[in-house]
């Protein structure tokens, strides 16, 4: 929905002219599980995002309604009961969130509306949380730093909504800059922009959507996030960043099966983002897809989050001669990021879905993104 449809939507029903805010989802080139471990990410935000009418009421209570649902909720600031819609725990976690930090939230009416797929691994939830988050800091004129709006999401995902994550989506969400991909240190929280132009190079970016959704909420995410808990303890660090996998080698024996294989990954994956950066500095897409059909192994076989229709996917991309394909996001289900040649593009986009609708009874969706600016104020 654009933006004049929220505003439009909002003074029908609140008969009074709101601001805008919009934030963004996300892609990843690389550096998937390593936000949670310390390690580096090499997220851009999309040109896919929340678009929020706000207006405060001068009430002590929240109005919402979400115009792609057709929903509405409302839950009072004071309150400490989380509100029974899903969708509404963002919003309320927000505010929370901002109120723990010492911040004063006021009553607010708001109408919002998103294109970011759902469950496809674009970071939907964190373009709510961020838009919310960053409208909320500039209408109180609260002066809360970018990294905190990006925690005050993360914090909503860890406190209201049952997953542990990591700092990549808000953060990218947050500091997004359109041409530019960020590689993110989650350990120092230094971060770069790197100008991002495939088509310069020959190369398209593109991403397949198996329209398989994953449920993060519950165990699977937070169960591999424990256990790199416990390697990184069991080697005396706080983070796995850093170990090598001679130390893991050396510790094969007292850990678990599981968690070994859980370790291995990102210990290699931290290495995978720093070539890409390297490569693609020179220009070597080569490497950068290399590294992304690794990441991929890694992710399906010790990380095991990926599922057979992504496998799938990644394997009809390399039958079509593409440079690079994985599982994008958290994984169990979500969308592949695929570099590919320019003359190769429009061969595997046809290949790969009737290939999959043929194995699956769907048809997948294809996305075409845009690295795009993160978290404003529209207008
Ligand atoms: C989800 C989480 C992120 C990150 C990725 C996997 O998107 O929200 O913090 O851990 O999974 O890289």
């Amino acid at each position: 929905m654009s933006t004049t449809n929220v505003k439009q939507l909002f003074i029908e029903r609140f008969g009074a002219e709101p601001a805008i805010y919009t934030s963004p989802g996300r892609i990843n080139l690389i550096g998937e599980h390593t936000d949670y471990n310390g390690g580096f990410v090499f997220p851009g935000a999309i040109d896919k995002a929340m678009v929020a009418a706000i207006r405060p009421n001068g009430s002590d209570r929240v109005r919402a309604y979400a115009a792609d649902l057709d929903a509405y909720a409302e839950f009072g600031l004071e309150e400490s009961d989380l509100p029974a819609e899903q969708w509404a725990r963002y919003i309320f976690g927000v505010c929370r969130e901002i109120i723990k930090r010492g911040g004063t939230v006021k009553g607010f009416d708001t109408v919002f509306s998103g294109n970011v797929p759902l469950g496809a691994g674009l970071s939907s939830s964190a373009a709510l949380e961020s838009t919310f988050a960053f409208a909320l800091n500039d209408i109180g004129g609260l002066g809360i730093d970018k990294f905190e709006l990006a925690r005050i999401g993360q914090s909503t995902e860890h406190n209201y909504c049952g997953v542990k994550c990591g700092i990549m989506d808000q953060f990218a969400s947050v500091f997004g800059k359109a041409g530019h991909l960020m590689r993110l240190d989650c350990r120092s929280m230094e971060f770069a922009y790197f100008p991002f132009a495939p088509e310069a190079h020959g190369y398209r970016l593109v991403l397949i959507d198996s329209v398989v959704k994953h449920e993060l909420v519950g165990s699977p995410y937070n169960d591999r996030r424990a256990s790199c808990e416990r390697v990184a303890a069991a080697l005396g660090q706080e983070f796995l960043r850093g170990a090598t996998m001679e130390s893991l080698e050396a510790l094969r024996g007292q850990i678990s099966e599981e968690d070994y294989h859980r370790a291995r990954f990102v210990i290699g994956e931290e290495r995978r983002v720093l070539d890409v950066c390297d490569a693609l500095e020179k220009g070597d897409y080569q490497t950068v897809g290399e590294r992304m059909y690794q990441t991929h192994e890694g992710l399906s076989k010790d990380y095991e989050v990926s599922c057979e229709e992504l496998d799938y996917l990644v394997d009809v991309a390399r039958e079509c001669g593409v440079t690079g394909s994985r599982i994008m996001g958290g994984g169990f289900g979500g969308c592949t990021i695929n570099l590919v040649r320019a003359e190769l593009y429009d061969n595997f986009i046809a290949t790969a879905s009737a290939k999959f609708a043929e194995k699956w009874g769907h048809t997948p969706k294809v996305y075409e993104v845009v690295i795009s600016d993160g978290a404003r104020k529209v207008e």
